[in-house]
């Protein structure tokens, strides 16, 4: 009986330093299995007596179903254990924040430029869009520059091959010639729909042109304030009775309202361009804040010179107007404080998502 009790024990010792299925199997065997401790004396009956058979055998079967049961238990937790450890394995923490696929945003001249956009926009500015491979005549002749002309030589100019008036032959260094194609398209309408033939300049009755043209510049330039690529914005606003001083109220407003400053002051200071007489070069400078007290140079202007109103297919007898041209790099290098226009064109996602 004791010997059975002691049986019963080990068993379940051996079961509990199985640490595998495979060494529970193992364990198993050696009490359980054909040649094991309880199989070898239930073989040992076959000599007994009736009598001693019954006694024996109900204590063999008791400790043969001890055993059994404690294997049971023994399987059971080592498969709990198991699938324990396969949970805590493949655990989901739903509380981490996902993996997003990074979002991109505008770039900060963009940016300027739908500021510019809109503001033009809520003063009645079309917006209009120009080609970037242009010819001569519309980058310089038409906005009276002949051939000839020092004021070319201001301009630095990357020229392709090929070209003629009909096929362009440089990389316009402003944007400027929208000033001829739009006001161009806008006469050659409205004198279709006057019924107007023929080539004599147009003296009839119009809507007014109000347009700026925003886009991608070139020049061969490169230093800290200058990109052989760079941004203009053109401001064209042709009528029967523009004078500088809508210019000046149009640009003040604009400026005021693009640096959200109403005590931002504007200076127009003498200057000389071509396409305009009188011609200005417009400062601007802020009554407070870091760039106070300084004049920084943010647009040209003037009133359209008579030879390019007639360029435009327009009696400058009766059509006047004026145009700026502006750098909307400069711009947001003054609104955000960036003192290196490169910075806008390197591409670096540190600098550019800081825009966001
Ligand atoms: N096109 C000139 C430049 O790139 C800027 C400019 C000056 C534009 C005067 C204008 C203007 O429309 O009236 O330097």
């Amino acid at each position: 009986m004791n010997d059975l009790i002691d049986l019963v024990a080990s068993a379940k010792s051996a079961f509990a330093g199985a640490l595998t299925p495979a060494d529970l199997e193992n364990a198993k065997a050696r009490f359980l299995g054909k040649s094991g401790q309880i199989t070898e004396l239930m073989k040992g009956m076959v000599a007994l007596s009736v009598e001693e058979k019954k006694a024996l055998g109900a204590n063999i079967n008791a400790a043969k179903q001890a055993i059994e049961a404690a294997l049971a238990a023994r399987r059971q937790a080592l498969a709990d254990a198991e699938m324990a450890s396969q949970l805590a394995a493949e655990a989901l923490d739903v509380s981490l924040p996902g993996r997003t696929s990074g979002q991109g945003g505008l770039h900060p001249v963009s940016l300027t430029l739908e500021r510019i956009e809109a503001i033009f926009g809520s003063m009645g500015f079309d917006v209009a869009q120009g080609p970037e491979i242009e010819s001569d005549w519309f980058n310089f002749t038409a906005l009276n520059t002949p051939q000839d002309h020092p004021a070319r030589s201001m301009h630095d100019t990357f020229y392709v091959e090929g070209g003629s008036e009909a096929a362009p032959n440089l990389l316009r260094t402003h944007t400027s010639p929208m000033q001829i194609r739009y006001a161009v398209q806008h006469v050659k309408a409205h004198r279709a729909a006057a019924g107007i033939h023929g080539d004599a300049l147009f003296s009839g009755d119009m809507p007014e042109i109000r347009v700026i043209a925003p886009g991608r510049t070139y020049r061969v330039d490169s230093d800290a304030t200058h990109s052989p690529m760079f941004h203009q914005c053109e401001g064209l606003w042709v009528g029967e009775n523009v004078s500088f001083k809508d210019l000046k109220f149009v640009f003040t407003d604009f400026c005021r309202t693009f640096f959200e400053s109403d005590d931002l002051v504007l200076r127009f200071r003498p200057s000389f361009f071509p396409f305009t007489e009188p011609s200005a070069e417009i400062d601007i400078a802020f009554q407070s804040g870091p760039l106070s007290g300084r004049w920084l140079e943010v647009a040209g202007s003037g009133q359209v010179h008579p030879n390019v109103i007639r360029n435009m297919g327009l009696e400058p007898e009766k059509y006047i107007g004026f145009a700026f041209g502006m750098g909307p790099d400069r711009l947001t290098m003054l609104r955000y404080g960036v003192n290196d226009l490169r910075l806008f064109f390197d591409g670096d996602v540190r600098f550019l998502s800081q825009f966001q």
